[in-house]
């Protein structure tokens, strides 16, 4: 039994680390600022994932209705709530911020 317990240790460790996705575009220095240029392939590509997920509970919200700033919190609950995948999230976010108000 103890064995058992030894083995799940490293398991829920790398599950542990494997949810927190940080988007790529993203640095240490301004991790909570997202930034104003964006890949033009993960905007498009975040445009189709926005089209096809974000407008199934609710009507699609207009992307320059929120600033970056107030994007970031919802988008954190969102992102889980359509349940992106990693790269999805990646290229929904930048999709997003690169369209919200003041951008
Ligand atoms: C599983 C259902 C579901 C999905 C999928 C979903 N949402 Fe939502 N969303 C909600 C609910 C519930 C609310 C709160 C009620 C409302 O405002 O309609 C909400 C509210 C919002 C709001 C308003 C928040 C506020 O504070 O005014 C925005 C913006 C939003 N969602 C964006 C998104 C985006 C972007 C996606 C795709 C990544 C998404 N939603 C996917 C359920 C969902």
């Amino acid at each position: 039994m103890k064995k058992c317990l030894l083995l799940l240790i490293p398991v829920l460790l790398v599950l542990a680390c494997s949810r927190k996705t940080v988007p790529a575009s993203r640095t240490k220095a301004n991790e909570n600022i997202p930034p104003r240029t964006y890949n033009a392939s993960a905007v498009a590509q975040g445009r189709v994932v926005y089209t096809n997920r974000c407008g199934r509970c609710h009507g699609l919200k207009p992307v320059q209705k929120y600033s970056a700033q107030e994007w970031e919190p919802i988008l954190t609950v969102m992102i889980r709530k359509a349940r992106l995948q990693a790269a999805d999230s990646v290229n929904v976010s930048a999709y997003v911020f690169s369209g919200a108000k003041g951008n």
